[in-house]
């Protein structure tokens, strides 16, 4: 018998790994992100201001210029050489040690590396420990392999290491502990040197791979830079970056260092996802990269989000007193802020946005439930005069009498 074709509907036969709610959180984040009109402290986006106009259409009329084809056609899995080549001096320079060829993966984006790991290591039912609250895009690619995803609180030091360690004695054991260590997705907060160095005892003690995200490190608004998880145990972590948040998201590129067996199995992965990074992304990088633009750029990015970091801060301080607490982020893009009761987070973004101002609740960012008082605030992509008159508008909602 033929279906009626408006009675159609695929969900029965959709797969189980599509099931988990983060994706429809994204959606939801994303619809608050793209709300016109509005002062929007919604998505993390690097704001175009800090992108390359002039210095790109240059390099790409070189690269289109010289002959060279390897810019337009399929590159090696792990990437072409010159890029490689880049990325392993970057990373060189930011962690004081060089990755091996085989320790070096690029691929396409962090989110791409997040699937690899994914890929290449969870089978149903396994166990992956992430931060509470954290990355939704790190929640939902570990939920499409059908893992369970457990959390562990952070507080102004990071993750809780004490908390991971408790959750390690009583099992069962992870595969994974993802962890975001710079200026933190969605919570702004940095973990400590000392918390480093007992998170990478117990991975070599209990035998789960680390992933570390660096995502937002390399955009430090004040504070020292304490040595990245993998700089310390080259053998037990996983490298995961982006050039998203530095460069621009466009070129959709990253990088995952890690152990030459680890590395090897996500690049057998992203045989079967994309093949290879594009090309002329890497290309345009590593041009971009090598003539020092790519520093320049970072330098004066942080110069523009540390004055919007600042700005948030202090419009906080003078509208949010009283009715909430707030992370002091030496970095990245946000800044968390927990309500105090009676407030809940859903109800006031809700009449946030009626008052023209889009903030997401904290809920979708936790993989076990929590967040009703938490709002994440990005402020990367509002000018400082949006920053003040966003917070005013919300901080009326919170303070009616102030
Ligand atoms: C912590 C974190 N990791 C990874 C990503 C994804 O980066 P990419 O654009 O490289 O996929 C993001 C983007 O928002 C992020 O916040």
């Amino acid at each position: 018998m033929a279906v009626e074709p408006q009675s159609r509907t695929w969900e029965a036969s959709f797969a189980e790994r599509t099931r988990g709610g983060a994706g429809d959180a994204i959606a939801a984040i994303l619809a608050f992100a793209g709300a016109t009109d509005v002062i929007s402290f919604a998505g993390g986006f690097p704001d175009p201001k800090t992108f390359p106009g002039k210095a790109l259409a240059e390099i790409h009329a070189e690269l289109v210029e010289n002959g060279d084809a390897s810019p337009f056609q399929y590159a090696p899995t792990r990437g072409l050489p010159g890029p490689r080549d880049y990325v392993a001096s970057r990373v060189e320079r930011l962690d004081g040690r060089r990755p091996d060829d085989p320790e070096l993966l690029l691929t396409s984006g962090a989110i791409e590396a997040l699937e690899l790991i994914g890929k290449a290591f969870l089978d149903e039912g396994d166990e992956v420990v992430v931060e509470a609250p954290t990355y939704l895009g790190g929640i939902m690619a570990f939920e499409s392999f059908e893992s369970r995803v457990r959390g562990v609180p952070l507080d102004d030091e990071g993750m809780q290491v004490d908390a991971l360690e408790s959750l390690l004695a009583r099992g069962p054991a992870p595969k994974l502990v993802y962890t975001i260590p710079d200026h933190q997705n969605p919570s702004g907060v940095s973990l400590t040197a000392e918390r480093r160095g007992r998170l990478v005892e117990l991975a070599r003690r209990h035998g789960f791979l680390l992933v570390e995200d660096v995502a937002y490190r390399e955009l430090r608004y004040s504070g020292e830079q304490p040595p990245s998880l993998w700089s310390l145990a080259p053998e037990a972590v996983v490298q995961i970056g982006t050039f998203s948040k530095t460069f621009v998201p466009g070129v959709r590129l990253g990088w995952a260092v890690g152990p030459p067996e680890v590395v090897a199995r996500l690049t057998w992965a992203k045989q079967l996802t994309d093949q290879c990074a594009g090309a002329l992304g890497q290309r345009l990088l590593e041009e971009y990269g090598r003539r020092g633009l790519l520093d320049r750029q970072i330098a004066a990015a942080i110069e523009l989000y540390r004055g919007r970091r600042d700005a948030l801060l202090a419009a906080l301080e003078r509208y949010f007193a009283g009715a909430a607490r707030w992370t002091r982020s030496a970095g990245g893009f946000f800044s968390w802020v927990e309500l105090d009761p009676p407030h809940e987070a859903v109800a006031v973004a809700e009449q946030a946005l009626t008052a023209g101002v889009a903030i997401v609740p904290g809920g979708p960012f936790f993989p076990e439930g929590g967040g009703e008082r938490h709002l994440r605030i990005s402020f990367s992509l509002v000018s400082e005069e949006e920053i003040e008159e966003g917070i005013r508008r919300v901080g009326a909602l919170l303070c009616p009498s102030r």
